[in-house]
């Protein structure tokens, strides 16, 4: 079952080879396994290191490996060490003394850097489709929602007027720089360590190009310390899904805050809540709260990642073995939040009247009323000042700054004249926002018109 038995005289004890085999996790690298090794034969034969004979034999045995193994005829068992061990061991069960020279070149050590950059390449393209999609249904919602008016919040009290094409907006442009994120480790990590051998390279003439441009990178690392021991481009990518689930995590919050009975801007789609096993009438949103709560696991892996690698002196050490549970587990969590967001955000309905209604209330247009005397020539401090007063009465009364008469307003500042009660109206408010960036709906329909080229563009 072991690669290395031959200067061991004694069997290992059972609880270290449970302690010390990484099979049950890293069985899920098979495919870049065999994919890696496929490409090494590949050089080996170019290279005049193995025959042509020699490395046909070892892919059609790869190869009726991953078959096997993927239809289930062959299953990957615990008494090996990794799947490095049992695919290797595999080969020589299949084909005999030919499967003993793939490992010509080649340790453990790069083979392990490879099948991880393999799969997270691979990932990477995978939750960059996932956020594409999600972004489609965030731009569905904005195009639809251009005069949709609610109340934009700071230190989640009302502060100024916008529209739900706006506030989704705002989760466009993050889940678009998650994409760039990702785009710009992929360009990063695109090197391949194969070659690199144990830690030193090898004195076998190995073509490292030609195998890196096999496997799709744009060439070879140019250190083969680095390549054996460089993790830094896991920590890149647990850092960017450390991020996307921040940005998924907000909207989560968000949507409880707005499912909330207090609120009700939004309600879940049955599909998409669950209830309470005591209390009858409840409707709960337990999705984004567990998209909110499942946050801390993937920030938790990145944290664990990092201080794993701190200590390590170079070049490879076991500890690096601990990337992977970590690895594969925030990725699954983060490929179903998002997944999950998105079907909740598409389904859900938003009650555009409770949004709207809300936008009237709480002083919301207390701004623009300010900015109102700005324009006739009022300094903005004072302005501050009288609407503030102005306010206040409004309190005093329960009214909001559109219920007080003319005369009220004269009374505090005689150059308020009647056309306020159209400056400070809802649409006016917002549609006057029309600069680049800002809720009017020339500015956000430019805005969507930009964010559609976006996603046909790629
Ligand atoms: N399972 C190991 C890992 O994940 C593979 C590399 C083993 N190399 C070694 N020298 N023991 O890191």
């Amino acid at each position: 079952m072991k690669l290395w038995g031959g200067r061991f005289t004694k069997e290992t004890d059972q609880l270290v080879h449970n302690f010390n085999a990484s099979i049950s996790f890293d069985k899920k690298l098979f495919r870049q396994d065999i994919e890696g090794s496929i490409a090494h034969a590949d050089m080996l034969e170019k290279q005049k290191i193995l025959t042509k004979a020699e490395r046909d034999l070892i892919i059609k045995g790869l190869s009726d490996i991953k078959e096997d193994i993927i239809n289930g005829t062959l299953e990957i068992t615990p008494e090996y060490e990794d799947i490095h061990s049992f695919i290797e061991s595999q080969l020589i069960k299949r084909i005999g003394e030919t499967g003993k020279k793939l490992h010509t070149g080649r340790s453990r050590n790069d083979q392990v850097a490879l099948d991880m950059k393999l799969y997270i390449k691979n990932e990477i393209k995978e939750t960059d489709a996932l956020i594409k999609n999600f972004l489609a249904t965030i731009h569905e919602i904005m195009k639809n929602n251009i005069q949709t008016y609610m109340p934009g919040f700071t230190h989640l009290q009302k502060a100024q007027p916008i529209t739900l094409a706006h506030h989704m907006g705002a989760y466009f442009e993050m889940f678009k720089r998650d994409r760039s994120r990702l785009s710009d480790i992929f360009k990063r990590m695109n090197l391949s360590p194969l070659g690199s051998g144990a830690l030193a390279g090898t004195t076998y003439p190995l073509d490292r190009e030609y195998s890196a441009v096999l496997l799709g990178f744009d060439g070879p690392t140019l250190n083969s310390i680095d390549g054996v021991s460089d993790r830094d481009y896991l920590i890149e990518f647990l850092s960017a899904l450390s991020i996307i689930m921040m940005h998924l995590s907000r909207l989560s919050e968000e949507i409880i805050i707005w499912n909330s009975n207090e609120y009700r801007f939004i309600e879940l789609d049955d599909a998409y809540s669950t209830g309470s096993s005591i209390m009858p009438q409840k409707k709960n949103p337990d999705i984004a709260e567990l998209v909110r709560g499942k946050t801390g696991r993937v920030y938790g892996a990145l944290i664990s990642l990092l201080t794993t690698m701190k200590g390590l002196p170079l070049a490879y050490n076991k500890d690096m073995q601990e990337d992977k549970e970590l690895t594969f587990d925030a990725i699954d969590t983060v490929k179903g939040c998002l997944a999950l967001t998105d079907k909740m955000l598409s389904s859900m309905k938003f009650n555009k009247d409770i949004m709207e209604n809300s936008a009237t209330k709480g002083f919301i247009n207390a701004t623009d009323a300010a900015d109102y005397l700005v324009n006739k020539g009022v300094p903005f401090r004072d302005a501050h000042g009288i609407i503030g007063q102005l306010v206040l009465t409004c309190i005093k009364k329960g009214i909001s700054l559109d219920e007080l008469s003319l005369e009220e307003y004269k009374a505090v500042c005689p150059v308020f004249e009647d056309d306020i009660y159209e400056t400070i109206s809802l649409t006016a408010c917002v549609n006057k926002r029309n600069i680049i960036g800002a809720p009017g709906k020339e500015a956000m329909e430019k805005v969507i018109e930009l964010n559609e080229e976006y996603l046909n563009s790629d």
